[in-house]
C-alpha cells in the first residue's frame, strides 16, 4: 500500500501512562480530525510500564497507534506476541528483520489470523526493523564489516519476500529500498532531527531532517525527543509537519 501523504509518528517514550496521555492530549488537535497525519508510538518503556491498556486509551483519543516492541524470538513466541499486539488494537507493529525468514513469515501469518479473528477491515501494518539508526560502526556483529546501507537493503528485500509491509530504516536508505522493493513497500524512519545547532542528536547517528526524509521517500517519520522534550511540543510538531509538507509541495 502506498501512502499519499507521509505521516508523523510521535514516540511517546515516557515512564508513565499519565505523562504519555498528557502529551498526546496536547497534540490531539495538531492535525485536522478528518485528515489525521499524526500517529502515536508506544515503545518498550511505556508498554512494559502500562501494558496494552495504554494502546486502547490512545485509540480512544482518536490516534492510530504504532506498537513498537521489535519482536525477536523463536517463531512460536513471535506468533503469540504478534497476535497479542494485534488484539491490543495496534495499527502498526514490528519485528526484527534479523530474526530470519521463518520468524518473519510466521509473524505475517499471525498478524493475518488475528486481524481476521477480530474482523478488522484493515490489517495492522507489519514492519521489520533493519539496522537501528543508532548503529553505524561496521565492526558491530550484525554489520560484520559491511556498511549499514548494504545490510539494510538486504534485510529489506528479505522482509518484502516474507510478506511484510515495509521496514524501519534511516532516511538515508529509503530511496534505495524503494528502488529495490517497490514504491508500495513502506519506509518508516526514526532519527529525524530539525536543523538546529542547539538541538542534540542524542544517541541517534544516521540522522536526517524531515524535509530530506520525505524527499527520500519515507512514508512515516518517527520523532521523539525533538517533540516530547521541546519547551512547546505543539509548535515543534506543527513545525515538523510543515517541513514535511513543504518538501512534498516541491516533489
Ligand atoms: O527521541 P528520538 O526522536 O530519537 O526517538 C526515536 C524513536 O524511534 C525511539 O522511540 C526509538 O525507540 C525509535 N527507533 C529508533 N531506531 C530504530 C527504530 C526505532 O530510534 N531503528
Amino acid at each position: 500500500m502506498a501512502l499519499r501523504t507521509p505521516q508523523l509518528v510521535v514516540a511517546l517514550d515516557f515512564k508513565t501512562g499519565s505523562e504519555a496521555l498528557d502529551l498526546a492530549g496536547q497534540l490531539r488537535w495538531v492535525t485536522p480530525k478528518k485528515h489525521p497525519r499524526l500517529w502515536m508510538k508506544v515503545g518498550l518503556e511505556l508498554f512494559v510500564a502500562e501494558g496494552p491498556s495504554i494502546v486502547r486509551k490512545l485509540k480512544r483519543m482518536g490516534f492510530r497507534v504504532f506498537v513498537d516492541l521489535k519482536f525477536l524470538d523463536i517463531p512460536n513466541t513471535v506468533r503469540g506476541a504478534v497476535r497479542s499486539a494485534v488484539r491490543s488494537g495496534a495499527d502498526m507493529l514490528n519485528i526484527h528483520a534479523c530474526g530470519g525468514a521463518d520468524m518473519a513469515r510466521v509473524a505475517v501469518a499471525a498478524r493475518d489470523e488475528a486481524a481476521t479473528e477480530m474482523g478488522l477491515a484493515a490489517k495492522p501494518l507489519l514492519l521489520a526493523v533493519t539496522v537501528l539508526t543508532s548503529m553505524m560502526d561496521p565492526a558491530l556483529p550484525l554489520l560484520n564489516g559491511r556498511e549499514p546501507a548494504a545490510v539494510v537493503l538486504e534485510l529489506a528485500q528479505a522482509s518484502r519476500i516474507a510478506g511484510l509491509d515495509g521496514v524501519v530504516c534511516s532516511g538515508q536508505e529509503a530511496a534505495g529500498i524503494k528502488a529495490a522493493c517497490g514504491q508500495d513497500f513502506l519506509c518508516l524512519t526514526p532519527g529525524i532531527r530539525v536543523p538546529d545547532p542547539q538541538a542534540p542528536a542524542d544517541d541517534q547517528r544516521r540522522v536526517m531532517t524531515p524535509e530530506a526524509a520525505v524527499a527520500a521517500g519515507s512514508d512515516f517519520l518517527v520523532v521523539g525527543r525533538p517533540i516530547t522534550r521541546a519547551p512547546d511540543p505543539i509548535s515543534a510538531a506543527r513545525d515538523i509537519l510543515q517541513r514535511m509538507g513543504r518538501r512534498m509541495a516541491k516533489i
